[in-house]
Order: C-alpha cells, then sequence, then structure tokens
C-alpha cells in the first residue's frame, strides 16, 4: 500500500479516525495493564496468607454502618434519579430520532434516484419537471423491416403522480411501453435495476413533481401554442405576429364557447410530449406525427383521431357502446383504469391501470380509492390535470368520434 492509499484510507471519515484513536488507547492501556500486573504479580508471589482478600480482617460494624452505608445508599439514591428522570427524558426523544433517521433515508433515496434517474432517463426525459423532447426511433414492420426514422415525443414527467399512482409507474418502469422507445428498467421486465433502485428512482420522481397550479398553467399554455399553430396554418408564413395573436385568441375564445371544439383541442394537446392529452395514446402514429411519413410509405397507418393505439380505439360510437351515459363516460376518463378491475356500463371494459386519471376530486389512487369525492370538503386535496368542464368537453368530442 502506497502512502497516498494509506491517507485516504485514514482520512475517510472523522469516525473512521475517532475509531483508530480509541482502539489505539484500548489497545495501549490493555498492554500496560498487562505488564503492571504482571511485575507486581512476581513481587506478590508466596503472599498470598496476607493478600488474600477473605483472610483479611474486614472492617468494624459502626464503621460499615455509618459513614460508608449513607455514602452508598446516596450513590444509589443519585442513579435512581439519573434513571428515572434521563429514561423518560430519552424516551421523549426516541419519535424525532426515527423521524430522522426515516428522513434521512428518505432523502439518501431521492439522492440515489436522482443519479439514477441523470444516468439514465434524462437523456430521453430531460428533467423530471421539464418539458419533456423528443427522441429518434427507428420504425419497423412485423418482420422487422426498416420503415422509417421518426422523431418520438417523450412525455413530460412533471405531472406523472397526479395521473398514476406510483405502483403503477412502478409497472411502467418494471416493463417499459412496448412498441415505444420506453425500455424496461426493472428487473421483473428483464431490465438492468433491483427493485431498490426502481424505489429510488420513484422517490425521486415524486420529489420533483410540480404544484398542481403550475400543471394547470402548463396545459394552458398547450392550449395556445396549439391555438397560435393552427391560426398560422390558416393565415400561412407571410402572416404578422399579431396577426397570429389575434385569430389564435379568436380560436380559443370560440373553442370555449363549443366543447366538441374544445374537446378536440384538448384530446389533442400537444405539450411537454402530449402528457396533457389523449392523442399519445388513442391515435395511431400521433406521437411521431405518422401522417408526415405516411404519404412517402403506405406501409405507416395514418393518424385518424381516436383510431387506438396504445390505448384502444375511441372512434365510430365504441365509447357510447362502452359507456351508456355521459356521466359513466366522464367518470371513467377522470378516474382512469384500475388493473384488473372491470369498466364500462357493463363491465365489458378490461382495465389495465394503464389509462391515467385526468380528474378532479378523484380519491387517491395509492389508497385504490378511485370513486371520484365530487364537491365536498376534500375535493382540493386531490386535484387533477383537467377541471370537470374540460372532460366533458373531451367526452363531447369523443362521443362524436
Ligand atoms: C430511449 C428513451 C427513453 C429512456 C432512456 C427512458 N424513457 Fe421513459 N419513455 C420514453 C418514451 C418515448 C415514453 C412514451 C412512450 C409512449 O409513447 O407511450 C416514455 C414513457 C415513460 C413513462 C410513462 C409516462 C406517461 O405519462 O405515460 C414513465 C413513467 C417513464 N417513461 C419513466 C422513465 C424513467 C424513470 C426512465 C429511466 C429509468 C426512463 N423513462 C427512460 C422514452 C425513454
Ligand atoms: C398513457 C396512455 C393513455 C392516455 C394518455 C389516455 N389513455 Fe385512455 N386508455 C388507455 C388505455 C391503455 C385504455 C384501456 C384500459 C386499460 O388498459 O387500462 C384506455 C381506455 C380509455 C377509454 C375506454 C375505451 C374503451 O372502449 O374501453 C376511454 C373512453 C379513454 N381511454 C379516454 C381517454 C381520454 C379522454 C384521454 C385524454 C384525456 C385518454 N384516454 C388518455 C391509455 C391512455
Amino acid at each position: 500500500m502506497d502512502e497516498n492509499l494509506t491517507g485516504v484510507v485514514f482520512a475517510a471519515s472523522t469516525q473512521r479516525t475517532i475509531g483508530v484513536v480509541l482502539a489505539a488507547v484500548a489497545i495501549g492501556g490493555f498492554i500496560s495493564y498487562w505488564i503492571f500486573n504482571w511485575l507486581s504479580g512476581r513481587r506478590e508471589a508466596g503472599s498470598e496468607a496476607e493478600l488474600a482478600l477473605n483472610r483479611r480482617p474486614y472492617l468494624a460494624d459502626e464503621e460499615l454502618e455509618g459513614k460508608k452505608l449513607d455514602k452508598s445508599l446516596g450513590a444509589g439514591l443519585v442513579c435512581i434519579v439519573i434513571i428515572s428522570i434521563g429514561l423518560p427524558l430519552y424516551w421523549l426523544g426516541e419519535p424525532g430520532r426515527q423521524e430522522g433517521l426515516i428522513e434521512l433515508s428518505d432523502e439518501t433515496a431521492v439522492h440515489r434516484g436522482e443519479e439514477l434517474y441523470e444516468e439514465r432517463c434524462a437523456t430521453c426525459h430531460g428533467t423530471v419537471d421539464g418539458p419533456g423532447g423528443f427522441r429518434d426511433h427507428t420504425l419497423v414492420d412485423e418482420n422487422g423491416a426498416f420503415l422509417a426514422q421518426v422523431s418520438w415525443k417523450v412525455p413530460s414527467l412533471a405531472a406523472v403522480l397526479y395521473r398514476y399512482s406510483s405502483e403503477e409507474v412502478r409497472y411502467v418502469l418494471d416493463f417499459g411501453r412496448p412498441n415505444t422507445p420506453m425500455p424496461a428498467w426493472g428487473s421483473p421486465g428483464g431490465g438492468p435495476f433491483s427493485t431498490q433502485q426502481i424505489d429510488e428512482i420513484l422517490a425521486y420522481i415524486e420529489h420533483e413533481q410540480i404544484d398542481i397550479a403550475e400543471v394547470r398553467q402548463r396545459l394552458q399554455d398547450g392550449l395556445e401554442s396549439q391555438a397560435r399553430g393552427q391560426a398560422r396554418d390558416q393565415l400561412g408564413a407571410e402572416a404578422s405576429a399579431q396577426e397570429v395573436d389575434d385569430l389564435a385568441r379568436d380560436i380559443l375564445s370560440g373553442a370555449s364557447d363549443d366543447p366538441a371544439r374544445l374537446g378536440e383541442m384538448l384530446f389533442n394537446n400537444e405539450y411537454e410530449g402530449g402528457v396533457f392529452g389523449c392523442a399519445r395514446c388513442h391515435t395511431p402514429g400521433w406521437v411521431y406525427d405518422a401522417d408526415d411519413y405516411a404519404e412517402a410509405n403506405p406501409l405507416i397507418p395514418s393518424e385518424v383521431s381516436g383510431g387506438g393505439a396504445f390505448g384502444p380505439p375511441l372512434a365510430n360510437g365504441a365509447t357510447l357502446r362502452q359507456f351508456t351515459t355521459v356521466a359513466e363516460h366522464e367518470d371513467f376518463v377522470s378516474s382512469g383504469s384500475e388493473n384488473g378491475v372491470k369498466y364500462g356500463s357493463f363491465g365489458q371494459g378490461d382495465g389495465g391501470g394503464q389509462m391515467p386519471s385526468f380528474g378532479e376530486c378523484v380519491g387517491d389512487r395509492d389508497a385504490s380509492e378511485r370513486d371520484r369525492i365530487k364537491r365536498n370538503d376534500f375535493c382540493g386535496e386531490r386535484a387533477g390535470l383537467l377541471t370537470d368542464e374540460q372532460i366533458s368537453a373531451i367526452v363531447a368530442y369523443e362521443r362524436n368520434l
């Protein structure tokens, strides 16, 4: 071991240094005790008659029952006082110590999760609280033959725990999303991470979730940028920024008067990888703008609104058959699906826990409370991405698909 290395080993921590010093003192003390004992032992040899404790005359009764007794009793009293005050005081501190330990281990988990996230997730998702991004992806047909090189929208994770319970996010992390660039990370899906590492990543994602007011603001920003895009398409390249803004405002206010139009905009909200909308899971190819490639390659399916992708098709009256009333349909979009729980008016839907919760006032998904707790005091505690009005608008749009 060279000198530097020794330095590193001993400088590793204050605790270690203290430990080494204590060990040196203990060993040194033991050696001197042993030497002293050994030396004096020699001198004692042969004098057992005087030295043996049981052969020496002991103190007289007067002496024993006087000061000596008082001293012993006094010392006992002091000990009892120390114990009877000290022990409860120590107990009083116990919950604090436990909380401190839990906090410390939570912080450690978040910190480790952050490192794993930076290393393995940030390349595609960016920061957790950021806007998501894009990922180059090669589309292939069933036989693995090349179809196109596309740019796949990567969802923002800033509000993922408003949509899913942590167990549902764990499922996505464990198994990935088949047929998308999102690979399996957990050992159950054959990925590189242990359950503990997935726990740590989850702790970090939870730590970074944004405030609900900001979620709503970003959703609104998404609608505005969508309206500006439509305005630019209608006006052409020559239009001034002012003209685009004016038309965008008209488009938005027109949509707020017409639920089905507002519903269409919300359904296709493209912001932050499409996390606020529905098209990324329910419209084939929407997530990589398939129409840009479909003309050149007829094997690439064109985007049909609600035609079905990762989520089932919603078009051609599918939702009317699934939900006989508007209220049932709205409740489903608000609460989402639950793994192993049937949904739909006749329980014909096969819930896999993959359809997110979008509404406010949905019970705690982590506690499997899916019923909507509408218009009561708890409502504000479980905020959602979309307001009741926005969900009604989407449902109005979907029922006409
Ligand atoms: C190669 C790029 C890539 C990497 C690396 C990656 N992801 Fe993803 N992830 C995606 C894409 C693309 C999707 C969306 C798939 C889709 O279209 O449904 C996604 C979806 C998700 C979802 C579901 C979000 C939702 O609202 O549907 C979660 C959660 C997620 N990723 C977390 C992670 C975590 C955590 C890591 C790191 C351990 C990670 N991802 C690494 C590309 C990636
Ligand atoms: C992350 C992907 C994803 C997103 C985003 C998503 N869904 Fe779904 N949706 C699903 C899946 C998957 C199912 C099927 C249930 C399951 O597997 O849990 C489903 C089922 C449905 C159903 C029932 C359809 C049927 O016939 O069974 C409706 C209605 C629906 N979604 C509406 C919406 C609306 C409205 C939005 C947007 C506000 C939306 N979905 C966003 C994945 C998604």
